[in-house]
């Protein structure tokens, strides 16, 4: 059945029908939906254009309608156009004449917008709520580290050491930001287009803050047009949600990289592991991979996002049906994500000997070694060539700067003396970096206990 059939002789074709209907995807909205329509039909009603009786009328069917689905009595139509005929047509036929009272002052195009609005609202909470879990557990084992030694990378070389916390705590600061950015896209999506109608508002007297209030909206849309045809909130949602898998994704490679026998600086639980068919040693980072591989598919809905909007004039045009699939993928892949993340780093077992181990090769100290010169006189440059060249020797003779001998060191540089060792230990290398920000364990464990102050709901 459609809302629209006044004008038309004949039956939509079966392939149109499915074609046009969004029934299959937007079903998911049929709370929102409901509670749309409560609203406006109470607004309705204290704005005396419909009648009390009308209004109690409506809204108790309303709540049937809701009780009935949830509770599997009622199914929803596949065939229906979309959630929003379903729900007006089932009314109908449950309570009669007031049912075709309910869209007066209203159109699908502001009924859909508040629909997503209210329905996203909800999962931008769900989705902060699943980062913050994240960072705790960021936290909490940054903390746990702070002082494990482990080499820090540059082009994937060995760089300069740090600790395994501070190391974490670099996801920790994206993350709040992300944090950070959901609630920035809350601010703009707490805005109720009710009322804008198709696009031109309505010359009945309604009170759309009555709706605004009774939803739960912190404001109104200022303009008609804007109201039915804005999806910005969709798209910047979907943005925001990209980001957030940038970070996870570059998490799991790391996570990829730390579980092979090349690094072993960590070992995934088998809970959060899966085994090769035919090569019986293998234990793989599955669930790191695919929240990598996930990615993609989130780029891509905002992508859709962006040129399903780029090119319609104002105000609703059908493209924007296509709103829906796109941002609903989103959200339920990176829950999707971080419900299986969060736990897989959790339980993993973190190996510092290995970390340790491998901060020892590489010469990530040689920075230190320059530094300690440059602190000794000699300007930096001229400090840091002649590290080069004591990094050149420890090559040839298959050694490094720790066990370099002190003549090696003078024949050099003659500024040199025996207290460099000192300055070159690693755990020297790390505690000493104190400057704010950096990786000295009792900067990390503070940086951890701030951080964690943060995920406190
Ligand atoms: N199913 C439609 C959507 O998701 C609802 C709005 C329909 N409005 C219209 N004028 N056809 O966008």
């Amino acid at each position: 059945m459609q809302l629209w059939k006044g004008r038309f002789k004949k039956e939509l074709s079966k392939t149109t029908n499915d074609f046009n209907s969004s029934i299959s995807f937007d079903s998911r909205m049929y709370k929102e939906d409901i509670e749309g329509s409560i609203a406006h039909a109470t607004m309705l009603g204290r704005c005396g254009i419909i009648s009390t009786d009308s209004a109690n009328d409506i809204v108790k069917g309303l709540n049937g309608i809701l009780a009935d689905i949830e509770n599997g009595k009622l199914k929803i139509d596949p065939d229906a156009e979309d959630i929003h005929t379903f729900i007006e047509g089932e009314l109908t036929k449950r309570i009669g004449e007031n049912g075709k009272r309910l869209h007066t002052s209203r159109s699908r195009n502001d009924q859909v917008a508040v629909d997503i609005k209210l329905y996203l609202k909800k999962e931008v909470v769900n989705v902060k709520n699943l980062v913050l879990d994240l960072i705790k557990v960021i936290a909490g084992k940054a903390e746990e580290y702070s002082d494990t030694v482990m080499p820090g990378y540059t082009h994937l070389q060995r760089a300069q050491p740090i600790t395994f916390g501070h190391h974490l705590l670099a996801y920790g600061e994206m993350l709040l930001r992300d944090i950070s950015r959901l609630e920035d896209c809350l601010k703009r999506m707490d805005e109720m287009p009710l009322g804008s109608c198709a696009l031109a508002g309505t010359t009945y007297p309604i009170d759309r803050t009555i709706t605004a209030e009774l939803l739960g909206f912190e404001r109104i849309t200022n303009n008609s047009l804007d109201g039915v045809s804005d999806r910005d909130y969709c798209i910047e949602f979907a943005s925001t949600l990209s980001i957030i898998m940038v970070h996870l994704s570059r998490f799991s490679e790391e996570i990829i990289m730390w579980c092979s026998w090349e690094f072993k600086f960590i070992e995934l639980d088998d809970a959060f592991s899966t085994g090769s068919s035919i090569m019986p040693q293998k234990k793989n980072p599955d669930i790191a991979e695919l929240v990598r591989g996930k990615s993609g598919r989130v780029f891509g809905d905002t992508m859709t996002l962006l040129t399903v909007m780029k090119g319609i004039a104002l105000a609703y045009n059908k493209d924007m049906q296509e709103d829906k699939e796109a941002i609903f993928d989103a959200v339920d892949t990176v829950k999707m994500c971080l419900t299986a993340f969060t736990p897989m780093l959790d339980t993993m077992k973190v190996l510092p000997k290995n970390m340790r181990k491998a901060a020892a090769g590489g010469f990530i100290n040689a920075t230190d070694c320059a530094d300690w010169l440059t602190k000794n006189g000699v300007p930096f440059r001229d400090a840091y060539k002649a590290t080069g060249e004591l990094v050149a020797r420890c090559i040839e003779l298959g050694t490094d700067l720790e066990n370099l001998p002190i003549e090696e060191y003078k024949a050099v540089c003659e500024v040199f003396n025996e207290d460099v060792y000192k300055a070159i230990s690693l755990e020297k290398c790390v505690s000493q970096r104190t400057a704010f920000g950096g990786p000295a364990p009792e900067l990390v464990k503070a940086q951890a206990k701030r951080v964690a102050q943060l995920t406190i709901k």
